[in-house]
């Protein structure tokens, strides 16, 4: 089951008009929220993500907290899976194609779920492979934007090669993954670049710092270089559907000893466990 503008439906009954701006110029953001055990995970810090996102195209945010709360709720209540991944998307509606605003016109809203599988174990005990590439995005990667164009093509230049993620470069320093956060492992510290413009400012890549900064794990939030990544401990990337994830080869060159790292086994296991205990816990915090 699917929500778009107001109605609840099967997501082979969803339409929306060919002038949807979302359709004609790629006008509109979007987030992706995990769900386990039917209870959202971090939704207040999604839903906030969201509103910024909304004023980085200045849009008016269609619904409150509360109305996309319960829209989520309701969502999740539809699907069959415990654990999703909720799609939760915003165009600027629909008009007569015009690059500049159009007056009066309500947004459109659409929200789908699908079934959110862990990643598997064997890939979790060997590490994946990830290509390092320039980031030829635009400037405001920290908009959550539906026109992902320049990201499709990065993460299929990955794909290509063999690997599962391309770790962007620019200007001799690291921005993050096509489709991820990344985290590198330098001298047993845990390093990660700032958030700003180039990035999109990850949930999960929050979580890991929390959590690096609640169990005393040395770390540093500052700009990476391309050096620092190419001769790294160990790399790890991050997303709301992959959690944490060991990159074992970048550019076909073992990372590290070519294996997953005690960096990452100690992050996966303390992830695993907070998730657990907000799972268990009061549903206000999600
Ligand atoms: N993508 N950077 C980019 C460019 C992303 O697309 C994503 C997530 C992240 C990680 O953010 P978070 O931890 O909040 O999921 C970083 C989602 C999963 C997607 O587009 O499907």
């Amino acid at each position: 089951m699917i929500y778009l503008n107001g109605d609840f439906m099967p997501i082979e009954e969803a339409r929306i008009p060919v002038l949807d701006r979302g359709f004609i110029f790629g006008d509109g953001v979007y987030e992706v929220i995990p769900v386990y055990s039917r209870k959202p995970f971090r939704l207040a810090e999604h839903l906030l993500r969201l509103q910024n996102s909304l004023d980085g195209i200045r849009l008016l945010n269609p619904h409150s907290d509360k109305e996309w709360s319960s829209l989520v709720e309701q969502i999740v209540a539809g699907n069959e899976s415990d654990d999703q991944y909720l799609y939760l998307h915003v165009t600027r509606g629909v008009a007569r194609r015009d690059h500049a605003f159009p007056k009066d016109v309500v947004p459109t809203v659409f929200i789908m779920s699908n079934p959110l599988l862990a990643p598997p174990r064997e890939l979790l005990a060997t590490g994946v492979a990830a290509i390092t590439t320039s980031d030829n995005r635009w400037l405001r990667c920290d908009i959550k934007a539906i026109s992902l164009l320049p990201n499709v093509l990065l993460r299929q230049m990955a794909i290509d090669a063999g690997a599962v993620e391309a770790v962007l470069l620019r200007e001799g320093f690291m921005t993050e993954g096509a489709a991820s956060n990344i985290f590198v492992v330098k001298n047993e510290i845990l390093l990660a670049p700032p958030k700003n413009n180039l990035m999109l400012p990850g949930i999960t890549y929050d979580i890991v710092l929390e959590l690096a900064a609640t169990n005393r794990i040395p770390h540093e939030v500052r700009s990476v270089s391309e050096y620092e990544v190419r001769t790294a401990q160990e790399l790890l990337l991050t997303s709301s559907t992959k959690e944490i994830m060991p990159i074992t080869r970048l550019d076909s060159k073992p990372v590290g000893d070519g294996k997953p790292g005690s960096m990452f086994a100690l992050l996966y296991q303390l992830y695993q466990d907070y998730k657990m205990t907000v799972m268990r816990g009061s549903a206000a915090k999600f």
